[in-house]
């Protein structure tokens, strides 16, 4: 009988190519199929960055998101609208790894950290072998260029998604050392107003595409919410211990 082939999340870092781990590349050049969620008529930033080791042999997987904002208008339901997109995507992944091929899925930064592939994951793990490859977090690679260490000694870092609405963002913000603020974009007036709000905005860091070629860096105050684009953060860095 056909041996299945392996379902592997691989991470591929925040941006710079060289970020990427020696193993995800190895694993990467080994896979058959590359599978790649990506936004209609877009590359795709997982894409961009491995691009360049791909063999013409490889067959490409583009998994294109059905949609591209949470809030659409009734009846659609974003939810179940995207978890159809994941049921089929599903199923076309499974196809290769009944086939004996391997199935590499590339992901910006970290699989498990935030990333679409979860929904594949949690969908295929109990029935194939799956193998996870991390990768650089989008948070740590803004930390570095941001030149802002994270947490101290025994601070806790609270990571925030900026879909949260301000006053759920205000309750978490409070209790926390230090913080990491995703999914700006459309978000970002908002989470800039709470954290003015809880007199965070001072310490406050933003970066857009950080480690990536068009990587920029702004003072918080100055950021310009009709090009804040969703891959920016924000860093809220713990109070600096005089160790
Ligand atoms: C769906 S999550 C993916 C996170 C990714 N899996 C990771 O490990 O960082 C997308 C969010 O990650 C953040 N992000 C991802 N890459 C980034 C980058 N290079 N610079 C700044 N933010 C980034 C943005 O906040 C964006 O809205």
């Amino acid at each position: 009988m056909q041996a299945r082939g392996r379902l592997i999340g691989l991470g591929v870092g925040p941006g710079d190519p060289e970020l990427i781990t020696v193993k995800a590349l190895r694993l990467l050049r080994e896979s058959p199929v590359v599978a790649y969620f990506v936004a209609k008529g877009k590359k795709g930033n997982a894409f961009g960055i491995i691009e360049a080791h791909l063999q013409a042999a490889q067959t490409l997987m583009p998994l294109v998101y059905p949609v591209t904002t949470e809030a659409l208008p009734a009846p659609m339901s974003y939810e179940q609208i995207i978890s159809d997109f994941y049921d089929t995507a599903s199923l076309d992944v499974a196809a290769h790894l009944d086939a004996g091929r391997d199935v590499a899925v590339i992901c910006e930064g970290d699989p498990f950290f935030y990333g679409s592939y979860m929904y594949l994951h949690d969908r295929l793990a109990e029935r194939y072998e799956a193998e996870v490859v991390p990768g650089v977090c989008s948070m740590l690679g803004g930390a570095s260029v941001l030149g802002a260490p994270l947490v101290y000694r025994n601070q806790s870092l609270s990571v925030l998604s900026g879909v949260l609405s301000a006053d759920e963002l205000k309750r978490k913000l409070v209790d926390a050392d230090a913080a990491v603020i995703m999914k700006l974009g459309r978000n970002l007036p908002k989470v800039r107003q709470v954290l003015i709000d809880t007199g965070l905005a001072e310490r406050a860091l933003y970066v857009e595409r950080a480690t990536m070629s068009n990587q920029k860096i702004v003072p918080l105050a100055e950021v310009d919410p009709m090009s804040s684009p969703y891959f920016s953060l924000i860093i809220v860095p713990g109070e600096r211990w005089q160790g």
